[in-house]
Order: C-alpha cells, then structure tokens, then sequence
C-alpha cells in the first residue's frame, strides 16, 4: 500500500531529505507501479509545479535530454508564461537517439513556452578529445561554454548506467570499463559509481562535474525502481540537490536505509 495523499507525501519527502542528506525531495503519486507511463506523467507535473517556482525572470536554464525532462517540459504546456529575460541551453551535447528526446528539441519547446530566449548546440555527444578542443575554440560554442558556467537552474534526468551506455551507443571497450568499475549511474554524459565517484565521462562538449557542484538549483528527476540505485549515488554529488522522484522508489531507498 502507497501512501497516496498529500500529508503522507510531505511526510516521506521529509525522511528521504535527511536520509539523502539533500536540500529537497518531491514526491509525485504512483496510483498504479505497474503503470509507468502514469507514473512518469504524475512526475514531470510534480516537477514542473516545483520549477514553476524557480524559475524567474533572470534564469539561466540548463537542461538535459531524455523522456523523463521531456514530460516535464510536456506539463509546462497548459502553464504559459512569459519570461523574456531568461534563457534556456541544453547542458550537454545530444545522445544518438530520437530527435524528440534531445536536449536542443526540449530547449526550444520549453523557451516557446516560457517566451524566453535560448540557444542549442549543435554538436555530437561524443567528440574525439582532438574535435572538442578545436570546437572550443569556436566563437559560437566559446559564448555557449560561458553561458553554461553561469547556469543558476539545472533540470536534468538520471539514467541506470548500463541502460544509458547501451542508449548512448558506447563500445564494448567503454562498456567494459564502466562495468568494472561498478558504475550504477549516468547523468549529463558521467557515469558514476554507488558512491558518487566518477567512473567515466563521454568527452563531449557541455557541463563538467566541477561546474555542477556550483549550481545554485540543481534539479533532477528520476523515477521509477529501475533507477533507484541511480538516484542514490547522484545525491551524493551535490548536497544543494533538490530530487524530484515517486513515492515507490522514495520507500524504497528509506527501507534500504
Ligand atoms: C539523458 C540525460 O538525456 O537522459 C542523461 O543526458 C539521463 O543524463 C537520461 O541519464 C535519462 O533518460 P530518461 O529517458 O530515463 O529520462
């Protein structure tokens, strides 16, 4: 049985906060765990309510691709405001996949939705180390780069690092490393271990782990139980975090605890 009203809610986001030693949790409802797709909707409304809030005037947003920022971005819909300072930039360079699910794709429907400005970037995922330092020195990127350390809200979603390795197209050899150091999560392009040690990192052009640990509102959503141990090591990263996940793995991780 899931706790299902509000109080029960608040009260559980309560504990996973101290046992996660992080700044805020939020927990979106799960009426149905078979129903994931349900599931994920419940959470990018409890995400996008909460962003609602951070969100002002003055933000820079840094976002990454994947469905679940993309049902995040898909609640904003029926919440139209009209932000014309702020800006929007995709954190990372995009993963192979499906053109809806990339972060320049969720950039530009989000700021059509916030009235605001942005910008994409358009460069693989994954570069030569050769490729990024001389696409560094592009005007264009050097003035996104600039951009990206100045990010003061970061929306970003958490992937189980075997699942994004396999997504992300890796080769056996990366594969190989990332298993053998027991790498559980992936977040912006790093794979981290159960500690929140970074394993491995995709060279690509985007944020670095040292400019994460610097943002002022760091959000990331992640649900489901597939993803639990995930969600463990990134809260280790940043003690400024704020999680948005479901009540599922929120009672999972506290019976583990
Ligand atoms: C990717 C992000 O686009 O989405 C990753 O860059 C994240 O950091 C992943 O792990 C999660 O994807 P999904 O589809 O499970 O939300």
């Amino acid at each position: 049985k899931y706790f299902q009203n509000r109080t029960g809610l608040k009260e559980m986001s309560q504990r996973l906060e101290k046992a996660l030693g992080i700044r805020k949790v939020i927990l979106s409802p799960v009426v149905n765990p078979e129903d994931q797709t349900a599931a994920q909707k419940e959470l990018g409304k409890a995400a996008a309510h909460y962003l609602k809030k951070l969100i002002h005037n003055d933000s820079i947003i840094g976002i990454t691709g994947g469905t679940t920022v993309q049902s995040v971005i898909d609640s904003f819909r029926h919440e139209k405001d009209h932000l014309p300072g702020a800006m929007i930039l995709p954190a990372r360079g995009g993963v192979g996949n499906r053109a809806e699910l990339q972060a320049n794709t969720l950039v530009e429907r989000f700021a059509n939705m916030l009235g605001c400005q942005y910008k994409l970037l358009f460069s693989p995922d994954i570069l030569s180390k050769d490729a990024i330092s001389s696409l560094k020195n592009e005007p264009e990127i050097k003035a996104l780069m600039a951009l990206i350390k100045n990010i003061t809200v970061l929306l970003f979603g958490i992937g189980d690092a075997m699942t994004m390795a396999t997504r992300r197209g890796l080769n056996q050899e990366e594969i190989g490393i990332i298993n053998s150091r027991d790498a559980v999560a992936e977040a912006f392009g790093h794979y981290f271990n159960r500690e929140g040690e970074i394993v491995y990192e995709i060279s690509t052009i985007g944020i670095s782990l040292e400019q994460f640990k610097t943002i002022e509102n760091p959000v990331a959503v992640a649900g489901g139980l597939g993803k639990k141990d995930a969600i463990v090591s990134i809260c280790k990263l940043h003690p400024g975090l704020i999680l948005v996940t479901d009540e599922v793995v929120a009672k999972a991780i506290l019976n583990d605890t």
